[in-house]
């Protein structure tokens, strides 16, 4: 649904990060076991794009920069996990803000619903729900992708 509006969406708001070496560097890195950084962060830009969609012909708009932003960012932080992390829980609250930061120095300043949909991406795992709508459509599709790609990794889906 929304293919052709979703991709122009997220090539007009997303085109300098999907371009950056570090989204490159994104693609290499492996995540939850099932994807890579890079494909997981599009994924996730793709179903909030979605949302943003759905909502708007709902009747309730929202940022659609801050969501493409905020999905393809939220976990640039999580490059050189083994290297940065000690735990799983060091990884789950610090990843954020290092994503955060790897997203202020691809496109500079971020403005407060980006921040937002960055830092708090990972409540309820992490103690501070967002504050903007936005925030909660990158949240709720990053769980959504995840699900999916795990969900597809298991045998019991030909069923
Ligand atoms: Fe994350
Ligand atoms: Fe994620």
């Amino acid at each position: 649904m929304f293919d052709r509006q979703v991709e122009k969406t997220i090539g007009r708001y997303g085109g300098k990060i999907l371009s950056s070496p570090g989204f490159y560097a994104a693609l290499k890195q492996k995540h939850h076991r099932h994807s890579d950084v890079g494909t997981h962060s599009l994924h996730v830009a793709q179903t909030g794009v979605r949302m943003h969609l759905l909502l708007e012909k709902a009747g309730i708009s929202t940022d659609a920069r801050s969501i493409v932003i905020g999905a393809l960012c939220h976990d640039l932080g999580m490059l050189e996990t083994d290297r940065k992390y000690h735990s799983n829980r060091e990884c789950c609250r610090r990843h954020p803000i290092d994503s955060a930061k790897a997203a202020q120095q691809l496109i500079g300043t971020l403005d407060e619903k980006t921040k937002d949909a960055i830092l708090h991406h990972m409540f309820p795992a992490t103690k501070t729900p967002p504050a903007s709508a936005e925030g909660f459509i990158v949240s709720i599709a990053d769980k959504y992708v995840s699900v999916k790609d795990l969900l597809r990794s298991l045998p019991f889906r030909q069923a």
